[in-house]
């Protein structure tokens, strides 16, 4: 069942007020809550990992590895990964590293829960960026991974990320490139800005994803940053309709958004989506890029 079929906003761990139908009164299509301003993270994030991996796993998992290539991640370090969902960079992580070289964290309860059962041995706790809930001077390399935009205080993340770092430990920090670099979500919005003017596109409301943004971050807490760097990978989908049942899983603020709007409305959106993407009558794949920034903690 998916999150559109369940009641809407039920996996929506939303500050914002989600309700079933935003239909008006003469039965017209409303805009559903949206978020506003500086997102602080959890939303679109209360879903069965499964969920998750058929929706943006199919991106994070390739751009792990080029997470933990940029990172020079290797034998003989202990990382932590920051913000790891059902644990796609956890799992290349585990990979180089082995399971007790690996530490990982996320506010999400179900992630969590799904990033321990999938890699025994791994210590997966529940804390955000924030609060890391790991001792001081524990590892050599922090990583996080699509993460850093929905953190609330990024500052307070960097401090965090420097307490829990050994001296001259470093950190990767990744997200999507804001300026379409990210074709799914770039089309979702697009083609929901198109039904409705005022749809919350989340590249206006989310940071970091422009160049130099997580390296001015990094440089403003005395970091010393290497020059940051961009990452490419591609989806594939067997059709139209396997893309559009990420969206209705209810994955991230599009996710949240699309699960959020009443059938109609919803209805609208995913024809202009069609179009958006050249109507696709068979298999297709889209790209997305991340920018990446790697740094070293000041002493
Ligand atoms: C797009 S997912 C990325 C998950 C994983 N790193 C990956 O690459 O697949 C964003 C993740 O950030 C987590 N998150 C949201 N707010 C956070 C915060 N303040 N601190 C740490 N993680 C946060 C979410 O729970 C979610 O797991």
């Amino acid at each position: 069942m998916s999150a559109a079929q369940r009641s809407p906003g039920a996996s929506w761990d939303s500050p914002l007020e989600a309700s079933g139908d935003h239909r008006g009164e003469d039965g017209g299509m409303q805009t559903p809550p949206s978020p506003q301003g500086p997102v602080d993270g959890g939303w679109g994030f209360q879903i069965p990992g499964s969920d998750y991996d058929s929706f943006m796993g199919r991106y994070s998992r390739p751009l792990a590895t080029l997470v933990a290539d940029a990172a020079d991640v290797n034998a003989g370090l202990t990382v932590l990964d920051v913000g790891c969902g059902p644990g796609a960079l956890t799992g290349e992580l585990v990979k180089r590293l082995g399971v007790r070289s690996v530490m990982a964290c996320d506010p999400s309860a179900p992630f969590v829960q799904e990033c321990s059962a999938r890699y025994p041995g791994v210590d997966v706790r529940p804390g955000s960026a924030e609060d890391i809930p790991f001792d001081d001077a524990s590892v050599d390399v922090v990583l996080a991974q699509l993460v850093l935009h929905f953190v609330g205080d990024p500052q307070r993340a960097l401090a965090q990320f420097r307490r829990v770092l050994r001296p001259q430990g470093r950190a990767a920090v990744c997200v999507w490139d804001a300026a379409g670099g990210m074709q799914m979500l770039r089309a979702f919005w697009d083609a929901a800005l198109a039904v409705d003017p005022a749809a919350p596109d989340e590249s206006r409301h989310l940071r970091f994803g422009q160049a130099g943004e997580i390296d001015d971050l990094f440089a403003a807490g005395g970091w010393a940053v290497l020059p940051e760097s961009t990452l490419t990978v591609s989806a594939a989908y067997d059709d139209f309709d396997d893309l559009w049942s990420g969206f209705l899983a209810g994955v991230g603020p599009a996710g949240a958004y699309c699960v959020g709007l009443s059938e109609q409305h919803r209805a609208a959106v995913r024809s202009q989506l069609f179009r958006e993407l050249g109507s696709p009558t068979g298999d297709f794949s889209l790209d997305a890029v991340a920018r990446c920034a790697v740094a070293v903690a000041p002493d």
